[in-house]
This record gives structure tokens, C-alpha cells and sequence, in this order.
């Protein structure tokens, strides 16, 4: 097979947040990201719907000849991922890989927690799937998680509102309300693209001693374990160090927003999807 980019998939901008963080630790790679913006958020949707729009964005980034894609989104990991990697996968591309961030993030939080209480702040459609929650019993069963679903937190990162009193007030309620449930808690999840961009503001009503696990630079660390430990898919990977950025939406919308979450501009192309 010839050599293409590593993919990388999203409900739409958040995912831009994962990517700068793979690009940090490995620059040399080729990269195509396709975020899904005309159909953005996934986080309300029903499990048919998130799985039908993934499989269409998996599939367009295979097509454009990469290796391995990456689901960068939470929300589609959870709903999507398993069926992608035992249905469509194994009959339409057996030599491609399609990893999520779910099991890197659990990995890392058995490890960093001592309490063995965890928290997570995650969209509706992340915390009704109860993804994590299996995965967790399936790495560390004696940890507990107590999930928050945070349905306004992407709306406010998406129209610019993180600095509001608004954002303050959503934030806070949803703090309170996490750790309400056990004063245990020593580690909490981030489990949305969108999350970092609050960090500032999360950690203002998160005490000190809990760890905020950001899992953009845990993505970057497990994906580049990944590569060694998988040379065979390694080596298909291209390394001229490019990066082309896909949008099934606005392009001038995408290219305005970018810089948000990507920390500089990115030019998009438009792709549509079926
Ligand atoms: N990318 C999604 C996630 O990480 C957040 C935005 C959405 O709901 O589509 O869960």
C-alpha cells in the first residue's frame, strides 16, 4: 500500500484542540483533518445518527489513502468506534486502523488517580453511552466514575463565550455538582475536545489537589507509543510534514475559527460527505 497521511476526524473545530497537540510531538508526520462543521455538535445526537455521520468521515479520510485515522472526538469514539473497528473496518479496509481517545484517557487516569474515584465532564451523548464507564471496569474495576453531563459547555466554547459570566455560571454548576457526589475525587476527565479551551475556568472551581486530565497531549503520547510499537503501520505513514485541513461546512466560517482552537489560522477545503 503507498504511504498517506495520518487522519484525523471530528465532529467539527473541537478536534483541532488534539490535533495541535499530535502535530507538537510529531511534526514529521503528513496529516488530513476532517472536521464534520455542517453538522456539528454530535454530543445531542442519537447513537444511529453519530454512528452514520462517523462512518461517512472514517470513511472519506481512508479513502483519501491514510493508515490509521484518529477519532479525536468523544463523542463519536463512544458511539461510533466499536462498530467502525468490528463491522466496517474488518469487511471494507482489513489493513487500515481506526483508533479512539476513550481507552488512552482511562489508561492514563487508573495510573494518575490514588483514590481510585474519578470524575468526568463530558457531553450527553459521551456520558449516556457509559463508554467510559465500561472501559474503566474493564482496565481498573475497583475505580468508581461519576460522569457530569455539561450540555452547554461546547455552545460556549463555540461562540466565543468562555470569558462570560454566563460561561462562569454553567461552569461552576457543573463543578459543584461533580464533586458534590464524592469528595473522593482526585482525578477528573476532560472528555470533550472543547474542554481545554475552559480549563482556565474549570480549574477555578476544581480545587488544586485534583488533577484535570487534558487529553490532548495524552492522545499525542499514546499515538506515538502506537507508531513504535506498530511499524508495520508506522511505516505506512508519510513524513513530509504536511497538514491539510477538510470542512464539510462554511470554509470562510471554518478559517475564522480555527485560531481558536488550533492556536494559529488554518485553511480548510471543502468536503462533502455520504
Ligand atoms: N467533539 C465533541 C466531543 O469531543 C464535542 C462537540 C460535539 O458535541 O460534537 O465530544
Amino acid at each position: 500500500m503507498k504511504q498517506g497521511p495520518i487522519g484525523i476526524f471530528d465532529s467539527g473545530l473541537g478536534g483541532l484542540t488534539v490535533f495541535h497537540d499530535i502535530r507538537e510531538r510529531l511534526p514529521q508526520n503528513d496529516y488530513l483533518y476532517l472536521g464534520d462543521t455542517a453538522r456539528t455538535p454530535y454530543g445531542t445526537r442519537s447513537f444511529e445518527t453519530i454512528y452514520q455521520y462517523t462512518r461517512q468521515g472514517v470513511a472519506a479520510l481512508l479513502d483519501a489513502g491514510c493508515p490509521l485515522v484518529i477519532l479525536a472526538c468523544n463523542t463519536a469514539s463512544a458511539k461510533a468506534l466499536r462498530t467502525i473497528q468490528q463491522k466496517d473496518l474488518v469487511r471494507d479496509y482489513p489493513d487500515r486502523r481506526v483508533l479512539g481517545v476513550i481507552r488512552p484517557s482511562v489508561e492514563a487516569v487508573g495510573k494518575i488517580s490514588k483514590t481510585g474515584r474519578i470524575g468526568l465532564f463530558g457531553t450527553p451523548g459521551t456520558v449516556r453511552s457509559d463508554s467510559y464507564v465500561l472501559e474503566l471496569e474493564k482496565l481498573y474495576p475497583q475505580a468508581v466514575l461519576h460522569q457530569e453531563a455539561c450540555p452547554m459547555w461546547v455552545p460556549l466554547v463555540e461562540n466565543n463565550e468562555t470569558g462570560t459570566p454566563a460561561a462562569e455560571y454553567f461552569v461552576r454548576r457543573h463543578a459543584e455538582a461533580l464533586l458534590a457526589r464524592d469528595p473522593g475525587i482526585d482525578t477528573i476527565i476532560l472528555a470533550c475536545t472543547h474542554y481545554p479551551l475552559l480549563l482556565p475556568l474549570i480549574r477555578r472551581f476544581i480545587p488544586p489537589h485534583i488533577t484535570l486530565l487534558d487529553q490532548g497531549p495524552l492522545v499525542a503520547e499514546r499515538l506515538d507509543d502506537y507508531l513504535q510499537r506498530h511499524p508495520e503501520i508506522a511505516s505506512r505513514c508519510k513524513r513530509d510534514g504536511s497538514a491539510r485541513v477538510l470542512t464539510t461546512g462554511s470554509v470562510e466560517l471554518f478559517d475564522e475559527n480555527t485560531a481558536i482552537f488550533f492556536g494559529k489560522s488554518l485553511h480548510g477545503e471543502h468536503i462533502e460527505l455520504r
